[in-house]
């Protein structure tokens, strides 16, 4: 069985992470804040924040952003990029935050990693009652456009069965919903969007350096990945079509 990407994935490679990601969908989070009734003067908490891709733009919609990271680099990334928001040490497991302190929790690209009975407990502990709990991912992402060839799909696949099964599998299986089930939220709601993404080679492969399983992988064969990938793929823009989905769900039933 593959092995999983281990928990601190990501802080090796913050910067590529802050470079190659994509932002969210600006309609999927404006869904979410109009489904779960949030006003400006709500207090929101970002989990598993990373670099704060989700958190910029709560920012701007919010008075109080908690952004809760437990990777120092990435926190580090956060704090230069959203100096709004209060970074905070921390995981889902211990969040650092009053009980009933919170309007509603966001966590984007993360809770796959860390959805268990512990935290979704953790999680209601920190809300006010009726508070929100809001999930995104990016569920989908289609072939590169122009098509960059069967050599790079190639070093590509042997990239990750070298680093283990990277997260999208988690969020496909579902896996996530059952300890909402068995929890104190009420029915998960969902809506997702298609965007087309372009980005230049650097920030794809920035992009592909940030995948957990391979973030995950010695210093050496990320650059000799790198090096290859640069040889492979000419320099230009390509074009991504990505479907993201957003899932929310309330305390109470
Ligand atoms: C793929 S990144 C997503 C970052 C950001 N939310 C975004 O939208 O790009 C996953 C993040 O979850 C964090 N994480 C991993 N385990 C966690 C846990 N148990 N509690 C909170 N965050 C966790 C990682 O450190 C990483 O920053």
């Amino acid at each position: 069985m593959a092995k999983e990407a281990p928990p601190d994935a990501f802080g090796n490679s913050a910067r590529e992470y802050e470079l190659g990601r994509p932002r969210w969908p600006r309609e999927l989070i404006e869904r979410v804040v109009r489904e779960l009734e949030l006003a400006a003067d709500a207090t929101v908490l970002d989990l598993g924040a990373g670099t704060g891709k989700l958190t910029r733009d709560l920012v701007p919609r919010f008075v109080r952003v908690l952004a809760v990271e437990p990777d120092n680099a990435m926190r580090e990334v956060l704090q230069e990029v959203v100096p709004e928001a209060e970074a905070l040490a921390g995981n889902a497991a211990a969040i650092p935050a009053e009980s009933e302190s919170v309007d509603a929790v966001f966590t984007a690209e993360a809770f796959h990693w860390f959805a268990s009975d512990e935290t979704v407990a953790e999680i209601a502990r920190v809300l006010r009652p009726r508070g929100g709990f809001a999930i995104f991912w990016n569920v989908e992402f289609g072939e590169p456009e122009p098509p960059m060839g069967d050599a790079v799909e190639a070093v590509l696949d042997e990239a990750f069965a070298r680093g283990g099964a990277p997260g999208i599998g988690k969020v496909l299986s579902g896996a996530w919903r059952r300890p909402l089930e068995a929890s104190a939220f009420g029915p998960v709601q969902e809506a997702e969007t298609e965007r087309v993404v372009v980005r230049e080679r650097e920030r794809w492969l920035a992009n592909m350096l940030s995948v957990s399983s391979i973030a995950s992988q010695s210093d050496e064969e990320r650059l000799a990945l790198a090096t290859r990938l640069r040889e492979l793929v000419p320099d230009g823009e390509y074009r991504w079509r990505i479907r993201t989905i957003a899932y929310w769900t309330r305390l109470g039933h």
